[in-house]
This record gives C-alpha cells, structure tokens and sequence, in this order.
C-alpha cells in the first residue's frame, strides 16, 4: 500500500515503538546463527508465516520466542540502530523507545548489555542523521510486582539514559494496580511513566493506571470509549493516548480498519497519536499506520498534520523542543493549518 507523499513528509515523533517489535526476520536470522540460537525457521517467508495472531497472547508468545536470538550488546546495538535508520528516512524526528528488560535478564542477559546496546545505537543516531530520542523501561506485567522492583533496582545506576517506566506484555487480569508500589518507587527516583492499558483490559484499567500509577500517558486505551466520565477526564486533562492502528488490526482489537476509535476519539477531543507499537509483527511502520487510518477513516490533511503536532506534544521533550519541532512541521507541511487556526 503506497504512503502519500504527504504523510511521509509530515516531520513526527513515534512514542509508542518496543524495540523488540522491529525484529524483522531477516534480522532474527541472522542473529539466530550468529549466536547459535534454535529457530524453528529457516526463511524470512516461513517466519512471516506465523505472524497471524487472533490475540494480544498469541503475538506476546511469538514475540517473547523472537527476543531470544538477542544476546549480545552487538545485537541491541544493531537492532536499535536498524530501527531508528528506517524511523529517520519516514521523517520521524523523535522516538521515545520502549525496551522489556525482563525478557533478557530472565534468561540470563545482565542488564548492562541490554541497556549499553541500546544506548550507544541512540548516540550514534543522534549524531549520525540526528534523530533524538528517549528510553521507557517497561515491566512485564504477567509478572509480579517484586521482579518489577529487582528490574527497577537494576536500572537505578543507569537512571540518566532512561526517561520512564512503562507497562506491558498481557494485561488482561494484570491490573495497573497490582503495580502501584513499583511506579510510586519509580515515580520517587524520578522516572514518568506510562503503560498500556484499554488495549484487551477493560477501561478501568485506563482509570487505574492514572489514579494508581499515575501515568503521563496511556499506551493504546482503545477501550476509554467504553466510558463517558473517563473519556472527558482525559479529554480535560488532554492526557495522550498512543494509538497504533495496525496492530489493533492484527491483534483483533479492532474487527477491522474501518472501525478503528480513532476518528470518534479525535471527535470527544481527545489527544491521540499514531504510532507502530511492534513494526516487525504488524505489517507498517509509522507511515504505513498513518496511511491505513487515512485511507480507512478519510482523514484529511489537516487531521493528518493535528496527529503529527499531537505526536510532539505528547511527547516528553521540553517545552521549547517541542516548540522547535512543531516550527519545522509548520514549515514543512501544516504552515496552512497553523495559519488557518489563528485569531
Ligand atoms: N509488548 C509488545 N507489544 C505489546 C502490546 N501491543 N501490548 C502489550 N504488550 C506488548
Ligand atoms: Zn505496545
């Protein structure tokens, strides 16, 4: 499915993006026989084969068994790298990245060489095609609250690489609340934070992750819908919401394109933003999730430029490095929107 040249044009921040997730099977191949790892595969096609999920658990499954080719500080380093070359070339200017420690240190990377690898690829992006970024530390969820801790105890020495704690892996019966004691500690040396909550839990999920964790973000929520009162909190509170059209798509969060929550989201006011959650899996990095819900809902160009702008307010840059951001998106594209909404 080509991507509108203005949609590819469009500068935008992906705040919603595991780094796991970009493991394309070329990549997964390659790492397997570097390290010697089992793969039940021996082709790109045969591996691409079994990407067909009827649920969030069936994707978390395949998506854990990837991880394992990922070994060493060299492979976190390439896969960070690979990711943030492609993100660049779609104009994304900045991506604030998720990473599942807990899925390496259980099977017996050190934390170092996950976060080391991931580190000097975003360095490196930084200075060689000037991409910015930041890091969110996500706690596996199907876990418990006390290998959370250990995690968040591991991170503490390397506090100044990441921005923010976040949530995932399978949510349904693992409720933010189980959580509140490990958010409040990441809260407290400093960390924001985030999590998935409304993709396949319910929308009180939504409302605990605010009150209980105190998210600065809600990664999906597709499922705030399901209540009013929540809906005009986060509306009043103009809280973002990371959408990801194609994964909701692959995931049967959504039965199909047409009825993705976006549009009646942007409708209620809400400040949504469209992102690719786990490329390698779903089909379409950023541009390709633009580009479906614009073909699907018939967004015009200025919805297209609000998502862009959206996407550099929600993030956790500064104010004037958004200010910044959304200069060079007013000067690159939505110079007319901008224009249009003045006094
Ligand atoms: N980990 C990676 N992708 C995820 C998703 N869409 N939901 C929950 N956990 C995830
Ligand atoms: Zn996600």
């Amino acid at each position: 499915m080509p991507v509108p040249a203005y949609i590819e044009r469009l500068p935008k921040a992906e705040l919603h993006l595991h780094i796991e997730g970009t493991l394309e099977p070329a990549m997964m191949l390659a790492f397997a026989v570097r390290n010697g790892v089992d793969v039940p595969y021996r082709t790109e096609a045969e591996i691409a084969a079994t990407y067909r999920f009827r649920n969030l658990q069936e994707f978390l499954d395949l998506y854990y068994q990837g991880s394992r080719v990922l070994i060493a500080e060299r492979d976190f380093y390439e896969l960070t790298h690979a990711y943030l070359s492609k993100a660049r070339q779609q104009n994304v200017l900045h991506a604030e990245i998720s990473f599942d420690p807990q899925s390496h240190t259980g099977r017996g990377v050190p934390f170092a060489t996950v976060i080391d690898g991931i580190h000097q690829a975003l360095q490196d992006a930084k200075s060689e095609f000037g991409i910015g970024t930041k890091l969110i530390m996500c706690f596996l969820r199907h876990l418990d609250a006390e290998d959370a801790m250990t995690t968040l105890e591991m991170a503490l020495p390397y506090r100044d690489r990441i921005a923010a704690v976040g949530l995932d892996s399978s949510e349904f019966g693992n409720p933010p609340a189980k959580f509140a004691k490990v958010f409040a500690r990441a809260r407290a040396e400093g960390f924001l934070a985030v999590a998935h909550a409304g993709e396949d839990g319910p929308a009180d999920y939504v409302r605990q992750a605010l009150d209980e964790l105190r998210v600065a973000r809600i990664d999906h929520g597709n499922r705030s819908l399901d209540d009013k009162a929540l809906v005009q909190r986060l509306a009043r509170t103009r809280t973002p919401l990371t959408l990801c059209p194609l994964s909701n798509l692959r995931l049967g969060v959504v039965p199909d394109i047409g009825r993705h929550p976006l549009r009646e989201m942007m409708a209620r006011g809400l400040m949504v933003t469209v992102n690719s959650d786990d490329p390698a899996y779903f089909g379409g990095y950023v541009n390709e999730n633009y580009r479906v819900v614009e073909e699907a809902l018939g967004l015009s160009e200025p919805e297209l430029y609000q998502l862009a702008r959206n996407s550099f307010e929600a993030s956790f840059l500064s104010a004037p490095e958004k200010q910044a951001l959304i200069a060079e998106l007013d000067n690159c594209a939505g110079r007319k929107f901008a224009v249009a909404r003045a006094p």
